[in-house]
């Protein structure tokens, strides 16, 4: 008889491990791993994973200090027997430099997708960033499924939020708020951004004259210096609506940025693929269903 999937969660990855598994009906496997004093990692699988298909789960959002031990986990699943090994990165990193803006710049978006490509037979993400390239299989050679998780937000603003006004902070947002508006019935509308740097975002907004009394809610993919979000929430404040509820999918939220988000926002939500406070939205039945349909790597 085939064994079922083993799931293997990289360190901090155990909860959507779990729910993962829950969802797939298969085992959750452990991983040791540690620092040797000189800062090299020591990795050992503690489940055996000879003839098993294995899918490790690691999340991306800090993918520097954790790729390497990431990369010895595959590798080592591989030469112990694995039948397959694919990894599910709910946030998927390096998505943003994939072109050179400058003479020079490393297109690391590129690198990336080739190192991962070489050490799995398939990829499950959720929203990748997409923008200059349209799919994932433009960068990456293995079988790639971007799950969406504009349904898993639709069906939770729709549970929590009475009359919600769907409010998208750039154009780049526009395809979130658009399906989660399809699936909602609610109303939407997309802000103008202009980004002059890192911390420096501005935003502008049409005339929202027929949708008084609505609660505004924010919806964004990304918040990373959480500069976009706070720059939409206080446009709303300055324009007499109400506090808006925020939600995003990948709360990265680096430094101060979810703390000055929430003195802004009504309550501030986002979708499991990063561990974060704010998690309110399970993605791992999306994910899992993605896992399921994955083609075979050719
Ligand atoms: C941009 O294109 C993305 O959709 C997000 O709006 C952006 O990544 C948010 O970044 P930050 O939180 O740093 O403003």
């Amino acid at each position: 008889m085939t064994q079922a999937p083993l799931i293997l969660p990289m360190p901090g990855n155990e909860t959507f491990a779990r729910q993962l598994a829950k969802a797939r009906k298969s085992d959750v496997g452990s991983v040791e791993t540690r620092r040797f004093p000189d800062g090299e990692t020591y990795l050992r699988l503690l489940t055996p994973v000879a003839g098993r298909a294995v899918d490790i789960v690691a999340t991306l959002a800090g993918p520097d200090p954790d790729f390497l031990r990431l990369a010895f986990a595959a590798d080592a699943a591989r030469s112990q027997g694995a039948e397959r090994v694919r990894l599910v990165a709910p946030y998927l990193a390096y998505m943003r430099q994939d072109k050179a803006f400058h003479p020079g710049e490393a297109v690391t978006s590129d690198t990336f997708a080739r190192i991962i490509s070489s050490l799995f037979d398939g990829i499950v993400t959720v929203d990748p960033h997409l923008h200059r390239r349209l799919a994932l299989s433009e960068l990456y050679t293995i079988p790639a499924a971007a799950v969406q998780a504009a349904p898993a937000l639709a069906d939770w603003i729709a549970a929590e939020v009475d009359r919600p006004l769907l409010i998208g902070p750039d154009s780049e947002s526009a395809q979130w708020v658009a399906a989660i508006a399809a699936r909602t019935g609610a109303p939407w509308v997309v802000m103008e951004k202009t980004r002059r740097g890192d911390f420096d975002v501005s935003v502008a907004l049409p005339a929202l004259d027929d949708h008084g009394g609505r609660i505004p809610v924010l919806v964004d993919d990304i918040a990373s210096s959480g500069r976009t979000m706070l720059a939409a929430a206080q446009l709303l404040a300055a324009r007499g609506l109400a506090r808006p509820v925020c939600a995003v999918v990948h709360p990265l939220f680096a430094g101060d940025a979810f703390a000055r988000l929430q003195q802004v926002a009504a309550r501030v939500v986002s979708c499991d693929s990063v561990p974060h406070p704010s998690n309110a939205i399970s993605l791992a039945p999306l994910v899992a269903e993605a896992l399921a349909t994955l083609p075979a790597r050719p």
